[in-house]
Parts: C-alpha cells; sequence; structure tokens
C-alpha cells in the first residue's frame, strides 16, 4: 500500500469485530510506530497495552468520563447534531468492543510539555497508519484523560503522564472521510 492511500485513507475506528489481536502483532507494529522522531531524541513514551479484566475497568472510567465532562463539551459543539452526540455516547460507554486498548505515556524531559507531547502524538499516528496498513484499526482518544488519576491507578502507574487510549482491532464500520477544510496555508515569499 503507498504511504499516501494511507495517510488519506485511515479513519478513526469506534466499533470493532469480536476477533482478537495477537500480543505479537501489537508489539510489531508498536516498535514500528516507535521510529517517530523525537525532541532531542529522548523517546519519551510509554505504552501500556490492556486486555481482560482491566480492559472492562477501562471502559468503566471512559463511561464515567462522558457523563462528567464530554456529554457537555459535545452538547455545545453538536447542538443540532443529536446522532453524533448519541454515537459518541455509545463508543465511550463501550469502546467500540476493541478486545485491547493502547494507553499512550509521556515522561518529563527537559525540553518541555510542548515537546513532550508532540514526541509522543507522532508515534500515535504512526500507529494508526500501521494499524491501517495492516487491516486493523483504532481511535485516538483523549476525553477519558480527563480521568487521568482513575486510569493511572488501575494500571498502577505512578510517574508518567497519560496522553491519549487508543481502543484498536478490526474494523466493523468503514467511516466517511470528513471534508478537508480549505485556508489552511500561508506562502511567503514565492511571488
Ligand atoms: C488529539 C486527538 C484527540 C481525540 N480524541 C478523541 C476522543 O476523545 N474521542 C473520539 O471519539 N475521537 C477522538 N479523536 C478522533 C477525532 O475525532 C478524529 O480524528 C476526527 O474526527 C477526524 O476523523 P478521522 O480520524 O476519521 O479522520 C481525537 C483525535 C485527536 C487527534
Amino acid at each position: 500500500m503507498e504511504l499516501r492511500d494511507t495517510i488519506v485513507n485511515r479513519r478513526s475506528i469506534r466499533k470493532f469485530k469480536d476477533r482478537q489481536i495477537s500480543k505479537e502483532k501489537i508489539e510489531e507494529l508498536l516498535k514500528l510506530a516507535m521510529w517517530a522522531p523525537s525532541g532531542m531524541n529522548r523517546q519519551n513514551w510509554y505504552f501500556v497495552v490492556v486486555k481482560g479484566e482491566k480492559r472492562k475497568d477501562l471502559i468503566n472510567v471512559s463511561q464515567k468520563a462522558f457523563d462528567r465532562f464530554i456529554a457537555i463539551s459535545l452538547k455545545k459543539v453538536f447542538k443540532d447534531r443529536k446522532t453524533v452526540i448519541k454515537e459518541s455516547e455509545r463508543f465511550f460507554n463501550t469502546l467500540g468492543n476493541a478486545p485491547a486498548v493502547i494507553c499512550a505515556y509521556r515522561t518529563k524531559t527537559v525540553e518541555g510539555e510542548l515537546t513532550d507531547i508532540q514526541s509522543v502524538a507522532a508515534v500515535i499516528e504512526n500507529l494508526l497508519l500501521l494499524l491501517y496498513e495492516a487491516g486493523l484499526g483504532g481511535c485516538w482518544m483523549t476525553g477519558p484523560v480527563h480521568l487521568e488519576n482513575a486510569i493511572n491507578e488501575l494500571l498502577g502507574v505512578k510517574d508518567m503522564m497519560l496522553q491519549a487510549l487508543i481502543p484498536i482491532g478490526v474494523p466493523d464500520i468503514s467511516p466517511i472521510s470528513p471534508k478537508r477544510k480549505e485556508g489552511r496555508l500561508k506562502w511567503i515569499g514565492w511571488d
């Protein structure tokens, strides 16, 4: 698959088939994704890959995050689009029945938070592209991070900052592509 097709056709997947992904496959893709660039080459990323009972606990926290934080902002942004709100609620309440959830963490470096976050984000995008290329899918979620402390406690994580949850699995939907917005480029010194 051409890289450009992968970039264009990757979509956020919020519903998964009842099929497992092997530990070896997830490890292979995460190790490839970690070839991302990082500020001062700190490679300040860590991933906790969750399945089984703890995955159910994560879903509980995700439900709470929706009720306490996400519902309010969705109602403001998508006032006239009730199906978007319903669909989002379903996703937070189930994590799309993903067989595994990847929790992306960062540690602090001397470069500061702006750099630290971007380094981890580069790995997450790599991972989403690799998942798509492998016939799999995932969704980058920061919503549940509102309840970071609860998630860290249930995973036994200390001294790291939670950046995102990424439920992954075999896609059970093919979402349509959101249109690209115009006017995002400015050219200086090209005339
Ligand atoms: C930083 C970031 C945070 C996101 N958080 C959430 C989230 O909490 N819940 C969710 O359903 N989607 C989340 N998304 C996915 C976006 O909604 C999605 O990328 C966007 O709607 C465009 O759709 P596409 O990924 O299919 O192109 C997030 C994406 C990014 C990059």
